[in-house]
């Protein structure tokens, strides 16, 4: 299934494109099923309905794990490195890993969770996140992983949403050296939300933390009472194995859904292709398991390959900014797999914290998330790659399930801040505004897909029209992707971001009308509006223009106030990065908010606004460029 040479990838791409069923039935014939499909591939984007090996079943944790236990069973599966350096790092083998997931899918079951039920995550970076992630799989419960930066609001609408019955959570989580309550978000969200009957809660900060009794239990004690035994429940090849909530242009996050064939398939092929991994490598890839990156490229991809992965509980600054350079050397890393946002930061801080560190076992680099600047690709490369290891950009997206455009490592060209060629069995296509299809090279247009792959996703959870409206009714008969894209005289893609209203910051996609919601919910806020703009480090900051006539005390300690709401709404994550007070909007004649020309603003471009004769009121765009010189 790994490609070895250039040559080979442009016959394994012309082959996937001329006979998918054949090529994705090959590919998929190295992973263990229970029963074969009767058919590869049924599809049809207009519903849409996309189904990958019809009829097959399988348990994917079957494939991260039971299959390599007779030849590979002693060999490191997860290095765990804790937040604090002084503190022991833990190596689970596949044998050990088997043992306690098969042990926490029996304290699953013995609370009640069976095959379908769905189960909220919301924990630290520990190894018992990725634990309890299979130990889902394995019971064919459906896991809803939360990244530990959302608010108790956050958390209900999606426990809410997908109506989850067991919540697995851990008293608290460090983060450098700020401690984070996790149970006590928890304890707040699940206030307003009925459907949960079980919450378990791994002991971690040991930070005190209230148990409500009958809903309440710690993984410590229920692992107790259970074996490691554990048979793998038999799925469908489309069952569902996880939702992700992500966020899109409206104000609500969306429960993108992967099922359990096609996501094994593409999670596992990309992985080994992409990282070009080598038996006995060790491979780190930076990213939260609350992400789509953590799901694919630290869990079910590297585990479904038999590789030796790295979970990092801290962050890339603590308690130094060699940190990642420290743990390159501890662990002899061959891959690091990283995001734009932590290579910028790292940049900044000069070359010093790079003052001796052996990085030599590097091989293979990698970056994700957004746009990587050129300035930014070639710190990577020289600095850490010291120009011999190959940097894959890869563009991918939550609702893509795995890589879909990017080098494949030691296998075909990289290009400074291009994602470069479609890996096999990805058709990307760019269109105009009308959807009409730009051909030939040197061009630029919106980027869309046009032939399924096994890792798409399938629906929205509880809201199928809303998958078909979002994705696949922009232009007909294609996936639409919500990114620019060019096409260089090369024919490599270079994605410039994305063209509908979701933000990308440091590498987090943020709705900005989720951002105005939030806002909007702060007592004496009338309207808001909000725009991305540049950001060195995180790639683009969230600018907020807010219409608050009467605020409580002085203007900075009004804007705290705002930031505190958005904390309580959605999260830190989302908290603006300017906030600034007008007394109107530009906005048309039916009402409509000029985006564009606030958008400017924000990028201190005013030189040239457009026409604002269509505004309401075209003076109040003078007093928001006056007030925005000031901040
Ligand atoms: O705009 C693209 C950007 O991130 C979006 C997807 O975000 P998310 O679903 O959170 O997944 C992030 C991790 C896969 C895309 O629509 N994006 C992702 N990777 C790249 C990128 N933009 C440019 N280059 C990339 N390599």
């Amino acid at each position: 299934m790994q490609i070895t040479s250039f040559k080979q990838y442009e016959e394994d791409y012309k082959k996937s494109v001329e006979n998918p069923e054949q090529f994705w039935g090959e590919v998929a014939q190295n992973f263990q099923w229970r029963k074969p499909w009767f058919k590869v591939l049924s599809w049809n984007f207009n519903e849409p309905d996309i189904k990958w090996f019809e009829g097959a079943k399988l348990n994917i944790t079957e494939n991260c794990l039971d299959r390599h236990l007779a030849a590979n069973g002693d060999k490191p599966a997860i290095i765990w490195e804790p937040n604090n350096p002084e503190e022991e790092s833990v190596i689970y083998t596949y044998k050990m890993l088997h043992e306690r997931v098969c042990r926490f899918a029996n304290v699953l079951k013995r609370n009640g969770a069976k095959k379908g039920d769905r189960i909220c995550i919301y924990m630290p970076m520990v190894p018992e996140l990725a634990i309890a992630v299979l130990a889902c799989a394995r019971i064919g419960a459906v896991h809803s992983v939360i990244f530990g930066g959302f608010s108790a609001k956050s958390i209900a609408d999606r426990i809410n949403d997908s109506q989850c019955k067991v919540v697995i959570t851990a008293d608290g989580a460090y983060r450098g050296n700020k401690q984070i309550p996790l149970k006590d978000v928890i304890d707040d969200a699940l206030i307003g939300c009925p459907t949960v009957e079980k919450c378990i809660v791994l002991t971690h900060v040991r930070t005190p933390v209230s148990m409500l009794k009958g809903r309440d239990v710690w993984w410590e004690d229920e692992v107790k009472h259970v074996n490691d035994i554990c048979e793998a429940e038999e799925m469908d090849a489309e069952d569902i194995l996880f939702i992700l909530y992500t966020s899109g242009s409206t104000g609500k996050p969306k429960g993108v859904v992967h099922t359990c064939g096609g996501y094994m398939v593409y999670a596992g092929y990309t992985f080994a292709n992409v990282f070009n991994y080598q038996p006995g490598e060790v491979y780190f890839c930076t990213a939260d398991i609350g992400w789509i990156t953590g799901h694919s490229y630290i869990v079910y991809g590297p585990l479904s390959q038999g590789a030796t992965s790295v979970l990092f509980e801290g962050i890339p600054t603590y308690p130094s900014p060699s940190r990642f350079w420290d743990i390159v050397e501890k662990y002899k890393v061959n891959t690091l797999y990283t995001a734009p946002t932590a290579i910028r930061s790292l940049m900044s801080y000069g070359d010093d914290p790079l003052e001796g560190k052996d990085l030599s076992s590097i091989r293979v680099l990698g970056s994700v998330g957004e746009p990587i600047n050129e300035e930014a690709w070639h710190w990577f490369d020289e600095k850490i790659g010291h120009g011999k290891a190959p940097i894959v950009d890869t563009w991918w997206q939550t609702e893509t399930g795995g890589i879909m455009i990017s080098p494949i490592a030691t296998v075909t060209p990289t290009k400074p801040s291009f994602a470069t060629l479609p890996l096999p069995g990805i058709q990307p296509i760019l269109v105009d505004e009308n959807g009409n299809e730009i051909e030939g090279n040197g061009v630029m247009g919106n980027l869309c897909i046009k032939f399924p792959w096994p890792g798409m996703l399938r629906t929205t959870y509880g809201d199928h029209e809303r998958c078909k409206q979002t994705y696949f009714s922009t232009y007909e008969n294609l996936y639409f992707t919500g990114d620019g894209c060019l096409r260089d005289e090369d024919g490599y893609y270079r994605i410039t971001g994305r063209v509908d209203d979701v933000l990308n910051v440091s590498g987090h996609r943020i709705g900005t009308a989720e951002v105005e919601n939030a806002i909007n919910m702060h007592a004496g806020v009338v309207e808001s509006a909000v725009v991305g703009y540049p950001h060195d480090v995180k790639g683009q900051g969230i600018y907020a223009f807010v219409i608050y006539p009467d605020m409580h005390g002085e203007a900075e300690l009004s804007k705290k106030d705002i930031l505190q709401t958005v904390t309580r709404v959605i999260g830190a994550i989302a908290k603006p990065d300017k906030i600034l007070f007008v007394s109107g909007l530009p906005k048309t004649r039916s009402g409509k908010i000029m985006r564009r020309i606030l958008r400017k603003i924000a990028e201190g471009d005013t030189g040239n606004l457009g026409d604002t004769s269509t505004l309401l009121d075209p003076g109040v765009v003078e007093e928001i460029i006056e007030a925005a010189k000031k901040l």
